[in-house]
């Protein structure tokens, strides 16, 4: 695991976006994108490098890692209406390839097979973007996750309600259910970008980076990629004990390995 620690939200989105232009280079990518406060930063400074650098994403296709059971397309909260709101409506992707879940599936475990194998027959994904749950959580594999999981259906801890109770009137409205790419769906993309900003992100970093690879902390499933980069502010890593290593093996990279 590539650990990148940066003095500020904006340097993480900053860095971040060089990454993904790297990808957005070739001729074709297929993005996986994550929706949640953390990767705002990123999406402005990418709507940023396309509307004054002329970034394009005409090439680009993408998949959302999860979108919350029971709700309409067009509900203000879905992740389907929520990834166009803050994203892919203000650059020029194809509307008609940025793919989500079908969270109003009559059968939603038919509904994740399919999203599987329409990853699949997309070519996999190149690079997948990941935000970090504050219980751990990578989509929605919520804590006990499979590290071997595929897309399906899970049932969201009250921690995650009570997290996400902000974008929503309370935490009654807030789905209980979700379908969520799997952890062994996440992990075959080829490049692993997960950010975090934010003290409250602290625990859940050192858990991941530091701790054992358990099913109990699913964003530990990245020790086990070839390729996984984590992109943290210094509050998201005071709590890493390997801190000053990071920064060091970060400062001598060769110019090559840079992102
Ligand atoms: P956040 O959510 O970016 O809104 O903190 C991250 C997550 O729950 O995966």
């Amino acid at each position: 695991m590539e650990i990148i620690i940066k003095p500020t939200e904006a340097d993480v989105a900053s860095l971040a976006a060089d990454i993904f232009v790297q990808y957005l280079n070739r001729e074709s990518v297929t993005l996986g994108l994550a929706t949640g406060s953390t990767p705002l930063a990123l999406y402005r400074e990418l709507i940023r490098r396309h509307r004054e650098e002329g970034l394009s994403f005409a090439h680009a296709r993408a998949f959302l890692l999860d979108e919350y059971v029971g709700l309409a397309p067009q509900h203000p909260q879905s992740y389907y209406r929520t990834i166009r709101d803050e994203f892919t409506a203000h650059i020029d992707i194809d509307d008609a390839e940025v793919k989500s879940p079908d969270g109003l599936a009559a059968h939603p475990g038919e509904a994740a097979i399919a999203y599987d194998q329409a990853i699949a027959a997309a070519g996999g994904i190149d690079i997948q973007l990941l935000g970090i749950g504050t219980d751990g959580h990578i989509g929605f594999n919520e804590p006990g996750s499979s590290l071997v999981s595929r897309t399906r259906l899970k049932t969201l801890h009250p921690q995650t309600i009570r997290d996400n109770a902000r974008f929503f009137e309370s935490a009654a409205d807030v789905p209980i259910h979700v379908l969520t790419q799997g952890l062994g769906t996440i992990t075959e993309a080829g490049r692993l970008v997960l950010l975090a900003t934010g003290e409250g992100k602290a625990a859940a970093i050192a858990a991941m980076v530091e701790g054992p690879v358990t099913a109990f902390c699913p964003a530990s499933v990245l020790q086990l990629h070839p390729h996984a980069t984590v992109v943290i502010d210094e509050a998201a890593a005071s709590k890493l004990q390997f801190a000053e290593y990071y920064h060091y093996a970060y400062d001598h990279k060769p110019a090559w390995q840079r992102p």
